[in-house]
């Protein structure tokens, strides 16, 4: 059986968050902003305790939850809303900041707004991905009006150190928008302690429905809506909730919440005994901080191989990502920021273990690689000994 590896491209959505959505798609389908009758205002209802959950969730308040289909629109809202704010408002600040490793529903409507006549900085990272704080400082500045760093990266782990951003930019006047995808649901997160204006979160990264995520705003920063209809969302965001999907978020939150420090230690245990075992067939590369990092993320380089045929032979027995991953072929602009060339990226292997992830699935990943690697070095698998290769 194929061991599925891939959580930062999607997680499975938990069998409990299924049964919690499942009455909301048909018994009851009131539209919440109906407020006419009963079964709209249950739906209503069902919306708002999720609004408080979400708010709860990443210490911020209900009233600055606005629900999206996934952390892509709520990038969009976020970035493209500040600024359009700002301009209506005939704020002077005109610059954005940003680093080479944001995924690109932050990096792209950044860039749609360059064209646009804001001023954008997008900082390189250290070798192990973090953000130069120097160089961060040096670029934020009383032009800034934002500055987007994300919590942990989608495709390497690393987390960012967003307390010491936060203060910065509350520093400088700046607002501080985070992308925090992959981050939400996977360790504690409080808005107002680190000093987060926007956060964004996706509904399908921590074992909910695909389709749904939330921007959350700080009361009083300012938004210009970026879809026009109805009104929902205090205006911010038209359209009908979409009423299961947002019973689904709330319901993989608590879940999340429940199990996520223990997930946490034992997926990281996990992870450094994959690593430890790869590591021994040589010529590994760790992609990203050897800690701060999320605990079930591992990306690697693997030298001597060619990429193509590596993911070719893999893809039998464990679904991972390449360094191609989030771009549909194209080499991965996080590997490059690294330093990683073309082909080294393309014989990196993301993995992203998750809630079902055992010693089992574990053990099947590290053969796979093992005898991936020794078919492409060596021309046929070697004897591998205590699950690991005996490397020549
Ligand atoms: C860090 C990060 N930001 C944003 C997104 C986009 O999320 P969604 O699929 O909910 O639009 C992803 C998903 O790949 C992600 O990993």
């Amino acid at each position: 059986m194929l061991v599925y590896l891939d959580h930062h491209a999607t997680t499975p959505c938990d069998p409990a968050v299924v049964a919690a959505m499942a009455p909301w798609w048909s018994e009851r389908c009131g539209n919440p902003s109906n407020r006419l009758h009963r079964p709209a205002l249950e739906a209503a209802a069902a919306v708002e305790l999720a609004r408080a959950r979400v708010a709860a969730a990443v210490g911020g308040a209900s009233e600055g939850v606005i629900f999206t289909s996934g952390a892509t629109e709520a990038a969009n809202l976020a970035l493209k809303g500040a600024a359009e704010a700002a301009e209506l408002r005939g704020e002077r600040r005109r610059g954005l900041v940003t680093l080479a490793t944001e995924h690109r529903a932050v990096l792209d409507p950044l860039a749609w707004l360059a064209r646009r006549g804001f001023r954008l900085t997008v900082l390189p990272v250290g070798p192990d991905g973090l953000v130069d704080l120097d160089r961060l400082a040096a670029a934020v500045d009383a032009d800034t009006l934002l500055v987007s760093v994300m919590a942990a990266n989608n495709e390497i782990g690393v987390l960012q150190p967003l307390a010491t951003i936060g203060a910065l930019c509350r520093e400088r006047g700046a607002l501080f928008h985070c992308d925090a995808a992959q981050a939400v649901g996977h360790l504690p997160l409080a808005m107002a302690e680190l000093g987060i204006d926007l956060l964004g979160i996706s509904g399908h990264k921590l074992y909910g429905p695909k389709g749904v995520g939330a921007l959350v705003h700080r009361p009083g920063v300012e938004l210009a809506p970026q879809q026009h209809g109805g009104g929902q969302e205090g205006g911010l965001r038209a359209g009908t909730a979409a009423v299961p999907l947002i019973v689904g978020l709330q319901a993989a939150l608590t879940l999340a919440e429940a199990d996520r420090d223990e997930r946490a230690t034992r997926l990281g245990a996990l992870r450094d005994r994959l690593w430890r075992e790869l590591e021994g067939l040589g010529e590994m590369t760790l992609n990203g901080h050897p800690n701060q990092r999320l605990a079930h993320n591992l990306n690697l380089c693997v030298g001597g191989v060619d990429g193509g045929r590596l993911h070719g032979l893999l893809r039998r027995r464990i679904a991972v990502s390449s360094g191609s991953a989030c771009s549909q072929g194209s080499p991965s602009h996080v590997l490059a920021a690294l330093g990683r060339s073309r082909s080294e990226a393309a014989a990196a292997i993301r993995f992203g273990l998750g809630r079902a992830s055992g010693e089992a699935e574990i053990a099947t990943a590290i053969a796979a690689v093992s005898e991936a690697v020794a078919t492409l070095r060596h021309g046929a698998p070697r004897s591998i000994q205590a699950g690991r290769m005996t490397s020549g």
